[in-house]
């Protein structure tokens, strides 16, 4: 699977959720997920991110990227379509510690 990671917190630009062709995206207030079991492993959402916040989890250390996705994405409602950034989304792409301001 594919995950989102840190650094989509606070930008959210959703340009990911237009080349997924199986629509496993979903949406909270300040950032996306994927569900883990829904992603075919396609790959091309992982360059159309600005933010660099798509990853593959063969990478090292992605196992709680993967429950953080899987946890979020059985609550949080599909997004299909394509919307505005967050406010400030270019100051605060590449921010540090986004995980401790909004999920702690
Ligand atoms: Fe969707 Fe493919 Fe990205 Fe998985 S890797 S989330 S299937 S675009
Ligand atoms: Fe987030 Fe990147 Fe998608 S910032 S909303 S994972 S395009």
């Amino acid at each position: 699977t594919y995950v989102v990671i840190e650094n989509c917190i606070a930008c959210k630009y959703t340009d990911c959720v237009e080349v997924c062709p199986v629509d496993c995206f979903y949406e909270g207030e300040n950032m996306l997920v994927i569900h883990p079991d829904e992603c075919i492993d396609c790959g091309v959402c992982e360059p159309e991110c600005p933010a660099d916040a798509i990853r593959p989890d063969t990478e090292p250390d992605m196992e709680k990227w993967v429950e953080f996705n899987r946890k979020y994405s059985e609550s949080w409602p599909v997004i299909l379509a394509k919307k505005d950034p967050l406010p400030n989304y270019e100051e605060r792409d590449g921010e540090d510690g986004k995980m401790e301001k909004y999920f702690s």
